[in-house]
């Protein structure tokens, strides 16, 4: 037999995930500052509401529908509306997550071998999705000069006969930058001219830390065909309980023309269970008080991580928003050197920058979402091997 070319020929761990599962098989005690799932944390869910939604008697009965529920398509605008945003339920899709998402539209808008562009660096799942669906992931590069800039001379040359479409990530993992509206009015015009539809995946929107620039509201976009990608995951911290949504934007022809090709697709394999679905209003409700802890907490950790790194030969690059930081260190050992040696020597786990496809310099990737004891401790034993070199 053979296997289909969409599958990696090594599925070797990494180097740092061999060593880790080493060290956990050991029973070695370690610092995830990688740890970026909201329910390991340490966070007070509001645990009465979200088994009261689950408990509501119509997920007993069973009434398919590609696009989901109507009462969950409202649940979801409403999620919009109390952020000031009109969104049409009819123009929501639902899903069974944010991943989902991707692959339904990379089947919807991709033929296999066209390509896609994805923001570089960004967040790596992009480019396992789309081998999946047997078409290619290219890059866009963004560059930090103060604040991230997307290289829009490089992602003119980057487009082909065979790019269709263009990711964002609004703000960006790991790099935590939103796209200011007048990054996106340059941008409209490359997608316009060379028609490129846009996935913009919005999933940290909600953890907005600095305020500046107007950014890109891609709520508002009604000239480029513009697939919006949310889910509980980020917005209420509930990644178990799978559910993403789509929504429509871009000239209102084609969302109608995209709307009727997703119902076909999503037919295929109604993915969303009804249990959740039903829940979806109650979870979205009580997302609220688990997104405000997120907030607090990622922006405690911010302050514990730049006062930690304070005259050190390490430094964290601004975050606007978004769960992650980044931070840069000297060149002398490359970042996966860095994090082998901060998981072997000092039982910390980072991720690398180049996880996330950084090159140039050298960086490290930690979650903003640790508990504040742990994190602080991770932090300082990072600054000291930062300060040691
Ligand atoms: C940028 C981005 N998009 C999507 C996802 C996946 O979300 P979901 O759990 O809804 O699939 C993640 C998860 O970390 C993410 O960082």
């Amino acid at each position: 037999m053979r296997f289909s070319d969409r599958i990696p020929a090594q599925l070797q761990p990494t180097r740092l995930a061999a060593l880790l599962r080493r060290k956990r098989e050991r029973g070695r005690e370690l610092i995830d500052l990688s740890e970026s799932n909201p329910t390991r944390v340490g966070l007070a869910y509001p645990v009465e509401d979200i088994l009261q939604a689950l408990g509501d008697p119509v997920t007993l009965s069973y009434s398919p529908m590609p696009q989901g529920l109507p009462q969950t398509r409202r649940a979801v605008s409403d999620y919009y509306a109390r952020r000031g945003a009109r969104v049409d339920p009819d123009e929501i899709f639902l899903t069974t997550s944010t991943s989902e998402a991707y692959s339904l539209l990379f089947k919807l808008l991709l033929d296999p071998g066209q390509q896609l562009l994805a923001p570089c660096p960004g967040y790596p799942l992009i480019d396992c999705l789309a081998t999946a669906e047997g078409v290619e992931a290219g890059a866009w590069t963004f560059y930090f000069d103060g604040e991230w800039q997307p290289d829009l001379a490089g992602l003119e040359e980057n487009i082909t006969s065979r790019t269709r479409l263009l990711v964002l990530v609004h703000p960006n993992n790991p790099t935590g930058a939103y796209l200011k509206a007048s990054q996106w009015e340059s941008l409209r015009e490359v997608c316009r001219r060379r028609q490129l539809a846009v996935i913009c995946d919005e999933v940290f929107w909600d953890y907005r830390l600095k305020f500046g620039d107007p950014i890109f509201d891609p709520l508002a976009e009604e000239q480029v065909p513009l697939f919006v990608l949310n889910g509980l995951s980020k917005a209420a911290g509930l990644p178990q309980m799978k559910l993403g949504w789509i929504v429509l934007r871009g000239p209102y022809s084609l969302r109608k023309q995209a709307a009727e090709r997703l119902e076909f697709l999503a037919d295929h394999y109604l993915s969303v269970s009804t249990p959740i679905q039903c829940a979806a209003g109650g979870l979205l409700q009580a997302g609220a008080a688990v997104r405000e802890q997120i907030r607090q907490r990622i922006k405690f950790n911010l302050e514990v991580l730049n006062r930690t790194l304070e005259k050190t030969a390490a430094r964290a690059l601004p975050v606007e928003g978004g769960w992650y930081a980044v931070i840069e260190l000297p060149r002398i050992h490359s970042s996966q050197d860095w994090a082998l040696a901060l998981l072997d020597q000092d039982g910390v786990v980072v991720h690398p920058g180049s996880f996330y496809g950084f090159s140039d310099g050298c960086h490290l990737i930690v979650s903003l979402l640790p508990q504040p004891n742990k994190f602080r401790e991770g932090v300082r034993r990072l600054a000291v091997r930062a300060s040691e070199t």
